[in-house]
C-alpha cells in the first residue's frame, strides 16, 4: 500500500518518507481494517514527528520506529476480526485511530469507529474524528455539558480558528451556549461564521477586558513555559505580555463559582515525559496537577487537563450533528499524499483556517 512512514524524528522535509510499498496491516479480533481514502494533519503530529511524546507513546505501544503517523480515517471496512459484530465489510466509517493514517488501509478497533455522515464525502469527514473528538472528551466527558446543560452557559475558546475550536465553538452553539471565541484579526469572520456571540481579537484587545463571569474556559493554547524547554519544535503555549500565564488569564474571566469549569487539552503532562521519562514525568504531572487544581479550586472552580478519548457512540452523536447539518467541517486546503511535507510545513506555521486535509485516492 501507499504509505507515509517516518524511520527517525525531524523536520518535515528529512524524515517523511514515502513508501508506494508499505505492508499491509492485518486487523486484530476486535479490529476492522479500513481502506483509507483521506485523512488530515493535526499539530501533534507534527509534534509527534519531531520527537515529542516519544516517552509517552512507546509506553502506549505506539512509539515503535519505522511509524506512519496520522489520527484521522474515513474510508471503506474491506476486513474485520472475528470477535466484530457492529460494522459489516462494506460500511463506510470515519475513526481516530492512535497511528497509521497516512495509508491506503488502516486498522483501528472496531469500539472506535462509526458509520462516517452520509452528507459528506471523504476529505470532509477525515477533517472531523480526532478534533471533533477532542472538544467532545472536554467539554461533554470531562465539564459534562449535555444540551441541556449547555444552553445559555457563556463559555470562551481561545483558538477558535483551529481544527478543535471550530468544531467547540459550532457544539456550542448547537446546544444554545453563548460563546465568546478569541482569534486573530484575519480569523474574525470564520470565526463569527460560525455562530460565536463575542468575538475578541487578541492583536488588538486583551480579552480580560471584555469577559467576566463565564461558566466555562476550553483552553486549547495552554501555558508556553509547559512546552519551552522542549527539545523539539514543539511550541504549543502563548503567554502574554504582562508575563501572566495564558491558563491563569482564561481562569480569571470564570465566575468565581464551584459549578465553573477551567478544562485545558494543553496539559504538560506529555511535555514532562519527554523531560525527565515516562514513570517521573507522570509522578510529576501528577504533582503538578494537584498543585494547580489546589490554586483553581481556592478561586472555586473545577479544574480538569482533557485528553482525547476515541469511542464510537460519541462519533455516532457527532455525525447525528453533522447530518442535521448543526455542524459543518471547516477545511483550509487539501494536499494529495506524496505533499505530505507541504502539508506538515503549513501546520506548523500555525495559520491553518480549519483543517489540512491529505486525499489519499
Ligand atoms: N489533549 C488532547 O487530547 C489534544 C487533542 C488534540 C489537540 N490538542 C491540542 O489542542 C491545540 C489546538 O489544536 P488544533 O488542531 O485546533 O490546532 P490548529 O488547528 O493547528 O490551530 C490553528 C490556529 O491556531 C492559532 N495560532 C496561531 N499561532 C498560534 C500559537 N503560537 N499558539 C497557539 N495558537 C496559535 C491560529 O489562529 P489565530 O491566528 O486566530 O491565532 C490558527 O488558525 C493544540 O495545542 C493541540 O496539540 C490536544
Amino acid at each position: 500500500m501507499k504509505a507515509v512512514e517516518i524511520h527517525q524524528y525531524g523536520a518535515a522535509r528529512d524524515v517523511l518518507h514515502f513508501n508506494p510499498d508499505a505492508p499491509r496491516p492485518t486487523p486484530a479480533a476486535d479490529e476492522i481494517l479500513i481502506e483509507n481514502k483521506a485523512t488530515s494533519i493535526n499539530p501533534v503530529d507534527c509534534a509527534a514527528r519531531s520527537g515529542y511524546g516519544q516517552n509517552f507513546f512507546s509506553r502506549l505501544g505506539w512509539g515503535e520506529l519505522p511509524m506512519i503517523l496520522g489520527r484521522d480515517a474515513s474510508g471503506v471496512v474491506v476486513a474485520k476480526g472475528r470477535d466484530v459484530s457492529e460494522l459489516e465489510v462494506g460500511d463506510e466509517v470515519y475513526a481516530a485511530p492512535p497511528i497509521g493514517c497516512y495509508a491506503e488501509f488502516v486498522t483501528v478497533k472496531a469500539a472506535h469507529a462509526a458509520l462516517k455522515p452520509g452528507n459528506l464525502d471523504h476529505c470532509q469527514t477525515a477533517s472531523l474524528p480526532f478534533v471533533a473528538l477532542t472538544a467532545w472528551t472536554a467539554l461533554v466527558n470531562e465539564a459534562g455539558l449535555t444540551p441541556e446543560t449547555a444552553a445559555g452557559k457563556k463559555v470562551v475558546v481561545p483558538r477558535a480558528a483551529g481544527g478543535v475550536g471550530s468544531f467547540a465553538v459550532q457544539l456550542l452553539k448547537a446546544w444554545g451556549a453563548e460563546v465568546a471565541a478569541i482569534c486573530s484579526t484575519r480569523n474574525i469572520e470564520l470565526v463569527k461564521s460560525l455562530g460565536a456571540d463575542t468575538v475578541i481579537d487578541y492583536t488588538a484587545q486583551d480579552f480580560r477586558d471584555h469577559l467576566q463571569d463565564y461558566d466555562l474556559a476550553l483552553d486549547l493554547i495552554g501555558r508556553k513555559s509547559d512546552f519551552d524547554e522542549l527539545d523539539n519544535d514543539y511550541k504549543g503555549g502563548t503567554d502574554t505580555a504582562d508575563g501572566s500565564h495564558y491558563d491563569e488569564q482564561l481562569m480569571s474571566v470564570l465566575r468565581r463559582d464551584e459549578k465553573a469549569v477551567y478544562v485545558t487539552v494543553c496539559s504538560p503532562k506529555v511535555a514532562f515525559t519527554n523531560k525527565y521519562g515516562y514513570d517521573e514525568g507522570i509522578r510529576r504531572a501528577g504533582e503538578e496537577y494537584e498543585k494547580r487544581a489546589a490554586i483553581a479550586a481556592q478561586s472555586g472552580y473545577r479544574y480538569i487537563w482533557s485528553f482525547f478519548n476515541p469511542d464510537a457512540v460519541s462519533l455516532t452523536r457527532i455525525r447525528e450533528m453533522i447530518e442535521a447539518e448543526r455542524i459543518k467541517p471547516v477545511i483550509d486546503r487539501c494536499y494529495s499524499l506524496a505533499d505530505i511535507v507541504k502539508a506538515h510545513e503549513y501546520c506548523e506555521t500555525k495559520q491553518a483556517q480549519g483543517k489540512i486535509v491529505i486525499d489519499i485516492t
